[in-house]
């Protein structure tokens, strides 16, 4: 090798050197910059999270808060009023066909079919311990599990009296 070869390849790694020595800084400087600029938080991941952090019930205190609970009760009742179960029909066969016949048809769990066999004792404790069963719930000797108004909490009395109504003038 010449001697000005040498010299060239000298100059050309302390170049290098200092690119990349300069390199090495800017790529610290951005890691710095990084972690002290704070992150942007989309609206929706922030949305997300506030959802998953909010309490499970609301605390209501003072006069406005006991307003508040007094117009939620009445809105929740309005709600449950206007969607009455099965568009609050007292139509017996269409809440059965909808609801009581899961167990009642099929006679799951225990269930008294529409058979006078099943029945006859049950309608000798008269008609009002039926209904009240029915709204109630019942478990009898067997263990069977009637639950209270078939498991629909939205059906009002009156239509669980036109069911067991259409139920009892059914039995085969
Ligand atoms: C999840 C099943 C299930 C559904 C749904 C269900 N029942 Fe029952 N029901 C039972 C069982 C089980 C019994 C028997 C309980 C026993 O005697 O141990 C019973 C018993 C009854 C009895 C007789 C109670 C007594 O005093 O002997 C009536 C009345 C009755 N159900 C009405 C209804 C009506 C009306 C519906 C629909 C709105 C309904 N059931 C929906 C399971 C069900």
């Amino acid at each position: 090798m010449r001697n000005y070869d040498l010299e060239f390849l000298k100059r050309f790694s302390i170049v290098i050197a200092i690119l990349a020595i300069i390199t090495i800084g800017l790529i610290i400087f951005a890691a710095f910059l990084q972690n002290t600029i704070p992150r942007e938080v989309s609206p929706a991941a922030a949305k997300r999270v506030e959802q998953r952090i909010a309490p499970i019930g609301a605390v209501y205190a003072g006069a406005t808060g006991a307003s508040a609970q007094a117009a939620a009760a009445a809105a929740a009742a309005a709600a449950a009023a206007a969607s009455g179960a099965y568009g609050g029909t007292l139509d017996g066969k269409v809440i059965y066909d909808n609801l009581c016949t899961a167990c009642h048809t099929t006679g799951v769990g225990l269930a008294p079919t529409l058979d006078h066999s099943h029945w006859d004792a049950r309608i000798a404790q008269g008609k009002d311990t039926l209904y009240k069963h029915a709204i109630e719930g019942f478990t009898g000797p067997d263990g069977g599990v009637m639950p209270p108004k078939g498991g629909n909490a939205g059906l009002s009395e009156e239509q669980i009296h036109a069911t067991v109504d259409w139920m009892l003038s059914n039995l085969k």
